[in-house]
């Protein structure tokens, strides 16, 4: 079984000012630079077949190239639940038509569909019992967060090894957008 997901990546200059959001919430576990992604789809464990049939499917997918901005920062989860500290997208319908057309290919490679609700964010930092008051510190101070707009002219199927540390992601293929 290997584990994958769909993702946009960022550009150097980009991934490396989301990881300098990072620090100043203890309890958090910070996403390394070269970890940052927007996941378009989480598709998880899956046969080798059915991982050809999910490549094969999106080397279909025809989708337009566009601009993506990062703006602001979140969590999921609140008080003593806080999971998940991230950094917001800019919805775009160029973003939203990509994220359909994938989900598309993903069942039509014959997968379940998604149930859950597109949620576009990128993942800064995974929380274990971090103080509320340095979450909210955090969420002040990085609010003013935005980077881009940049290009998009390719998405990328991961594969997650998932391990004792931080899961270690490689890409498998990338995608081009037209
Ligand atoms: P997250 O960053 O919000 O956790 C690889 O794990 C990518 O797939 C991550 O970006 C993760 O999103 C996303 N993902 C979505 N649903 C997931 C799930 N049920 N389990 C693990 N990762 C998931």
């Amino acid at each position: 079984m290997i584990r994958l997901f769909v993702a946009l990546d960022f550009p150097a200059d980009v991934r490396d000012r989301l990881a300098g959001l990072g620090g100043g919430v203890p309890g958090a576990r910070w996403t390394e630079a070269d970890n940052l992604h927007l996941t378009l789809r989480f598709i998880g464990e899956v046969p080798g077949d059915a991982a050809a049939d999910v490549d094969a499917a999106l080397a279909e997918v025809e989708a337009p190239g566009f601009p993506l901005v990062l703006d602001g920062v979140g969590v999921f989860g609140s008080g003593r639940n806080a999971r998940v500290l991230w950094a917001g997208v800019e919805r775009s319908d160029a973003l939203a038509h990509l994220q359909a057309k994938v989900e598309s290919a993903v069942v039509r490679a014959g997968l379940p569909a998604e149930e859950r609700r597109f949620s576009p964010h990128v993942t800064l930092a995974r929380l274990k019992d971090a103080p509320k008051d340095r979450i909210g510190r955090f969420l002040e101070d990085r609010g003013l967060f935005r980077a881009g707009p940049f290009p998009i002219d390719h998405f990328t199927l991961y594969r997650s090894h998932l391990g004792k540390g931080a899961a270690v992601y490689e890409a498998l293929r990338e995608y081009p957008l037209r």
